[in-house]
């Protein structure tokens, strides 16, 4: 199937790891904010390869999940079987976003499940192992998604034995066991048998916070956003976290140093934007950009209470869809609780829709 390795692996095969952008944004102009995720392992791939000499073409492709990669060797699990690639016969590689499974545009026809997985990419927990499919998170308490199990697929063992083996990975890490399920808009828990099982155990959704009971997965297409415009407040957008930026996001939760900076700079790529008070030179604005094949997802969106309804959450989203456009991402995710009603309000008016939503399930303290 390949050649004997004639020459070393091109840069498209090993892409820079680090975004570019660094720079301010705003008006009408395009600041050219081009960004390069990682090809790491465990992402959707597509890899070009070399045929031998005498093979009816010059080249195929191989789509699947990267497995492992190293000077020589890429391995690629396909729908049918599992490739090992000689590096060198590599002639270029790309991440690729995840498979449709339903009918729809870019931003609907991603499975929930598919969803789910692609947005824990963008908000990685410290600690993080696997269960079967499942991925157990812990992150000092530092936000739900970042200390909950994400339960999605085959946990690999019984369920009662893999609740089991949570508990007793939370309890060495000294957290308490929270585990995330979703479903369809308006899913009851007690159907699915997950959560049933929680429920018995004593476990409530919600745990003690309201805003846990349910939280919306909102989708849409960055084209959809309104471009930016001459009358635009300028929006910054760093590829590095700083510390005003930092001071800002903590206006609106509380931080736990160094695990704090740790989830928010822990994706493959991602951007903090903010605008500033042109008097005060005070950032009054913030967000946080993560950056996937074909998808951007917005985490920590806020606006200082004194500069709402001014148009200011608008500005940075419509920066968001502008970098998502220029990076070939047209898709936007991000996740609100039910009971954020100014910011389902937001979302909504800016013609985002629900996807689907999640829970967390947590034994009350006490
Ligand atoms: C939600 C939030 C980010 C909106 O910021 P903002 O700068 O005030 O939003 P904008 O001025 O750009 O609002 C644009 C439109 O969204 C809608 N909207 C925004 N806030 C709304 C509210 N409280 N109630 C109803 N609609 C609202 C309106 O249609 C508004 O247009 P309008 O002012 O012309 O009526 C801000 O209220 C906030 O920081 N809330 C706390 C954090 C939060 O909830 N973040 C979102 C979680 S994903």
């Amino acid at each position: 199937m390949n050649g004997e390795p004639t020459h070393g692996p091109t840069d498209e095969t090993v892409p820079d790891t680090t975004p570019e952008t660094d720079s301010a944004t705003g008006g009408t102009g395009s600041a050219g904010h081009r960004l390069t995720a990682a090809l790491t392992v465990g992402s959707r791939v597509v890899v070009r390869y070399r045929l031998a000499e005498g093979s009816e073409s010059r080249a195929t492709d191989f789509l699947g999940e990267l497995v492992a990669r190293n000077d020589d060797f890429v391995v690629v699990d396909t729908k049918t079987e599992r490739v090992k690639l000689i590096r060198a016969d590599v002639l270029a590689a790309k991440d690729v976003p995840p498979p449709a499974s339903r009918p729809g545009r870019a931003h609907e026809r991603i499975s929930a499940d598919d969803l789910e997985l692609l947005m824990a990419k963008g908000w990685q927990a410290v600690d993080r192992a696997g269960l079967g499919d499942w991925v157990l998170r812990a992150a000092s308490g530092f936000t739900g998604r970042a200390n909950s199990v994400l339960a999605v697929g085959d946990p690999s063992l019984p369920l009662d034995k893999a609740i089991d083996y949570a508990e007793k990975w939370y309890a060495d890490h000294e957290r308490p066991p929270i585990f995330q399920v979703h479903g369809e808009q308006g899913f009851v828990v007690e159907d699915q048998p997950l959560p049933a099982a929680l429920l018995e155990r004593g476990y409530v959704v919600g745990g003690d916070f309201d805003s846990w009971r349910r939280v919306l997965v909102m989708t849409g297409l960055s084209a959809a956003v309104p471009p930016l415009t001459e009358e635009s407040v300028p929006v910054t957008a760093d590829a590095e976290l700083t510390m005003d930026w930092l001071m800002a996001y903590n206006e609106q939760r509380s931080v736990v140093p160094g695990v704090t900076e740790a989830v928010l700079t822990g994706s493959e790529g991602q951007l903090f934007l903010s605008v500033r008070d042109p008097g005060t030179r005070r950032i009054v604005a913030v967000a946080r950009m993560a950056i996937h094949p074909g998808w951007a997802g917005v985490f920590g969106l806020w606006v200082h209470p004194d500069h709402r309804r001014a148009g200011l959450a608008s500005t940075i989203v419509s920066a968001v869809a502008m970098v998502a456009r220029e990076n070939n991402m047209p898709a936007i995710y991000l996740q609100v609780s039910g009971d954020n009603e100014d910011g389902v309000a937001f979302w909504r008016d800016l013609g985002f829709t629900v996807h689907h939503e999640y829970t967390y399930l947590a034994r009350p303290a006490g």
